[in-house]
């Protein structure tokens, strides 16, 4: 017979959670502190849709863990009991849904189940998206959700725009949600004034507020006397220095939680929560790294390989400095990635764009070389273990199938 052994600890209590699915992303807490106004405003804005007039667009933004998710999901489970005939909503993370095409079938599949499964192109859903809608005058709320994912989002934007030209009666109105604060600024002008006819700011947290969300949260996932204030504070205070995100409070509470319990303690220590934020910090940057757009990537992956290699400023220089790489080694490196994977590399003028948005996101530093070698140069060091950034790039960018052929020699 196996043995049991490792199994038995499964069945173990915890001596600190109580219910962890209290601690899942996916979880919604009843109420949501702080948020009235938000909820209220989102309430008010969507009335008429509600009614069943045709309202205005809405636009919710701020950054990620501020509460927009959760705060359109509780507005939406609040109103789906109402008796709403004419209103039907569609939400959706536009993460999965991120074409027009996509978002249109997502619609289909919601309200028209049978019709989406037959698989039609884009003008036979469109068509039947409007007859649906003037049969008894309809109002369609579309939620889009990180609504910056959408690769072709002037399409469809401008789809959904001419969709209320194209019915009799009833219309469809947008609600577009983004974790990207200057997401605005790459909009064209016309979608931009299309979807911010009312626009609402959700602002960061601050510590008092993440300690009394945080203080919510383990009442209902932790067992009483598992944590105390003084370790919640701790760990509002540095949630509130990374961009006030309620998800990473409840991520370190969660993780800080696994520390105590894999310590075989029965309460949480400020000790844990330290552990847990710097095992948290990683997780963004590799996170991060992730949702880099493509040439950024090819960067970081080229400062990885020549990391891993040792570079030549290593060899040159006696002090044992680490991986410190040269500017200009980076740039070739990168080129010839890029050929590699036959992709055209920018500029140089692009490259030093792309390095010093590296350097802002947290992920490289930069230093002079000071004089000696070649004149002036500037020098590049990864933040993070090279052989982990490699690997994440490679998931993220090649998905198995093309490596680039010019990862050995250096
Ligand atoms: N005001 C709040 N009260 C309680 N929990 C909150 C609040 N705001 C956010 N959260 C929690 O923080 C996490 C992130 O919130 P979310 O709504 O997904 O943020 P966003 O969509 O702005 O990135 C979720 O687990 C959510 O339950
Ligand atoms: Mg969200």
């Amino acid at each position: 017979m196996q043995d049991q052994e490792p199994f038995a600890k499964l069945m173990e209590e915890s001596n600190i959670f109580l219910d962890r699915s209290a601690l899942s992303p996916h979880f919604t807490p009843d109420t949501l502190l702080y948020r009235d106004k938000q909820i209220n405003s989102i309430v008010k804005a969507l009335t008429p849709s509600l009614k069943g007039d045709k309202g205005r667009n809405l636009f919710l933004y701020g950054a990620p863990g501020t509460g927009k998710t959760s705060c359109i999901k509780y507005v939406i489970d609040k109103v789906k009991v109402l008796p709403l005939v004419k209103s039907k909503i569609s939400y959706m993370g536009c993460k999965i849904y991120n074409s027009r095409y996509k978002v249109l079938n997502k619609i289909m599949s919601d309200h028209m189940p049978t019709y989406a499964k037959r698989g039609y192109g884009i003008t036979d859903i469109y068509e039947k998206l409007i007859s649906w809608i003037d049969q008894d005058s309809k109002i369609l709320i579309v939620v889009l959700d990180e609504i910056d994912m959408v690769k072709d989002l002037d399409d469809l934007i401008y789809t959904l725009t001419r969709s209320n030209s194209d019915v009799k009666s009833g219309g469809i109105t947008t609600v577009g949600i983004s974790n990207n604060v200057s997401f605005k600024e790459v909009l064209d002008p016309r979608s931009l004034s299309t979807l911010y006819e009312t626009e609402l700011a959700f602002p960061p947290y601050n510590s008092t507020e993440l300690s009394d969300i945080i203080r919510q949260r383990a009442k209902k996932a932790l067992k009483e006397g598992a944590i105390d204030i003084a370790a919640i504070n701790y760990a509002a205070a540095i949630a509130a220095k990374e961009n006030g995100d309620a998800r990473l409070a409840l991520k370190m509470l969660t993780k800080a939680g696994e520390n105590a319990e894999d310590g075989g303690k029965s309460k949480i220590e400020i000790s844990d929560i330290k552990e847990a934020a710097k095992s948290i910090e990683s997780d963004i940057a590799y996170d991060l790294v992730a949702m880099l757009p493509e040439h950024q990537k090819l960067l970081l992956y080229a400062i990885s390989l020549l990391s891993i290699q040792g570079g030549k400023y290593k060899k040159l220089s006696e002090e044992v400095n680490g991986t410190f790489l040269l500017s200009g080694e980076v740039y070739e490196k990168y080129a010839s990635i890029a050929s590699s994977l036959k992709k055209e590399s920018k500029s140089s003028r692009w490259y030093r764009k792309y390095v010093s948005d590296l350097e802002m996101q947290g992920l490289i530093e930069m230093m002079n070389s000071g004089k000696g070698i070649r004149g002036q140069t500037k020098l590049i060091r990864l933040r993070y273990p090279a052989e982990k950034i490699k690997a994440t790039i490679e998931q993220s960018l090649f998905n198995d199938s093309e490596q680039p052929s010019d990862q050995g020699q250096g």
